[in-house]
């Protein structure tokens, strides 16, 4: 059933470094801060962690166990383990909303390279005035924004050019320790504020009178973006796992890790937010128009922010590349393309939505589909019900339809994995995932 041609990561540290650079990105440092700041804070966290715990662990190991048990893209992977084409319908829908994420990602990466400059561009001029809901708005409805992303599209393509080991696997061993040097930095700094006690109560306190069922998805869309899971990613980034990395730690690492860098985002925003009087409900636009403001008053401030937005970039890169290993993967293995042809096309077709996704904010904007525009109906779309549906379906097809033999002998690994933590995978994946995740998914819709 193996391909002994296919690439693999080299080392357990880039198996590490990969799979958490993938998860830690925007959803991490952009997305929680405003969704827990719109949803109550703690409260939002508790249910979120509850998720990661519950659902997404399991649901990591069931990618795993599928790419490794198949070494092959996601398409290839539901082929292989099964005979039905229906199956491999699953694989699709995987590939068609990584690239829909990957479109409207690259926009909010490429505002970070907007930011990143406009930072160090600040040391030349008086900034104090500044009113920033106008500058972002004026920014995100103009020429620059289309430009940035189709600039961090190129970036991104440049490094998956590279392929698995000397691209994906060297970019992320350097990036990732660099990013928590800075995000600990950060902490420190933010826990100096005067508002960091209003803020940390803000984003530990469990408020529980704002929580009802659109919480709850909000949560579980969050707790499955931030983990990168539900259309495939960790799965084709355990197809290029060794035999001996042993999948229960690594998804239980990447885990604990992602959750470690949502809670830092949060330490670092709140008590910024609080310091300066902003609003945590900001939504969207959270990181982009009240931390600027934040950071030109304090001391060092335009250095705070290069270094901040510098850090979202860095974020964002080891996610999108992640995104599209998954389209990459099927373009070479299913369709039999080079891997230049199949990074261009990827590169191509986001670039395409990326561009609508950008022009929504602005000469678009008027175009709406259900009231949404084309960025927040790709965000909605897979994030909230594409992301869900794929991660229950991985989760009955792992629990349920494939052999346990191959479930047990990928979790089990060299041996090591206790009796007791795989038959809680297993029952994980057979009763509480796919149960959990259609309670929550329906009653968000709104259906139950
Ligand atoms: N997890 C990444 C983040 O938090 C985003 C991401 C990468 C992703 N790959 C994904 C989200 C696949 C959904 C599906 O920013």
């Amino acid at each position: 059933m193996e391909n002994k041609n296919r690439a693999q990561f080299a080392t357990r540290l880039g198996v590490i470094a990969t799979t958490v650079g993938s998860a830690v990105g925007l959803g991490n440092i952009w997305r929680f801060p405003y969704e827990a700041g719109a949803h109550g804070g703690g409260a939002f966290l508790l249910i979120y962690i509850l998720f990661i715990l519950m659902l997404g662990i399991p649901v990591i190991c069931a990618e795993f166990i599928m790419g490794r048990g198949t070494r092959s893209n996601i398409f290839g992977a539901y082929r292989k383990l099964h005979s039905r084409p229906q199956w491999a319908w699953v694989g699709y829908i995987g590939i068609l909303a990584s690239l829909m994420i990957l479109s409207f990602y690259s926009v909010v990466a490429g505002w970070t390279l907007e930011y990143f400059f406009q930072s160090i561009g600040a040391c030349f001029s008086d900034t104090s005035s500044v009113d920033r809901h106008q500058v972002f708005d004026t920014f995100a409805t103009g020429w620059r924004s289309p430009m940035w992303s189709i600039i961090f599209l190129i970036v991104n393509g440049c490094i998956l050019l590279r392929g698995v080991q000397k691209g994906i696997e060297k970019v992320s061993n350097i990036l990732m320790p660099v990013l928590f040097v800075i995000l600990i930095l950060f902490c420190i700094n933010s826990l100096t504020l005067p508002g960091a006690a209003q803020g940390l109560e803000f984003l530990f306190l469990p408020d529980f009178s704002k929580v009802d069922s659109s919480v709850l998805l909000g949560a579980l869309g969050q707790a499955f973006f931030s983990l990168s899971l539900g259309l495939g990613t960790m799965l084709t980034y355990a197809s290029y796992f060794s035999d001996k990395t042993p999948l229960v730690k690594s998804a239980t690492t990447t885990a604990l890790l992602d959750t470690l860098v949502a809670i830092l985002a949060g330490i670092i925003i709140f008590p910024a937010v609080f310091s300066f009087n902003a609003e945590p409900t900001a939504g969207p636009k959270l990181v982009f128009e009240v931390l600027p403001s934040i950071f030109y008053q304090m001391p060092f401030g335009i250095g705070w922010s290069t270094l901040f937005f510098f850090l979202l970039f860095l974020a964002s890169l080891t996610s999108t590349i992640s995104m599209s290993e998954i389209a990459i993967a099927f373009f070479t293995e299913q369709l039999g393309m080079t891997r230049r042809a199949a990074t261009l096309l990827n590169t191509g077709i986001a670039i395409l939505f990326g561009t609508l996704c950008a022009l929504s904010f602005g000469s678009l904007s008027d175009f709406t589909i259900c009231g949404l525009t084309i960025f927040n109906l790709f965000d909605y779309v897979s994030s909230n019900i594409l992301l869900p549906l794929g991660g229950m379906l991985i989760s009955i097809f792992v629990g349920w339809v494939i052999d346990k033999k191959i479930v047990k002998a990928q979790l089990q690994g060299a041996g090591a994995l206790l009796p007791w933590v795989l038959n809680l995978i297993v029952f994980s994946l057979r009763y509480i995932a796919p149960i959990g995740i259609a309670l929550v998914f329906f009653a968000g819709l709104g259906i139950i």
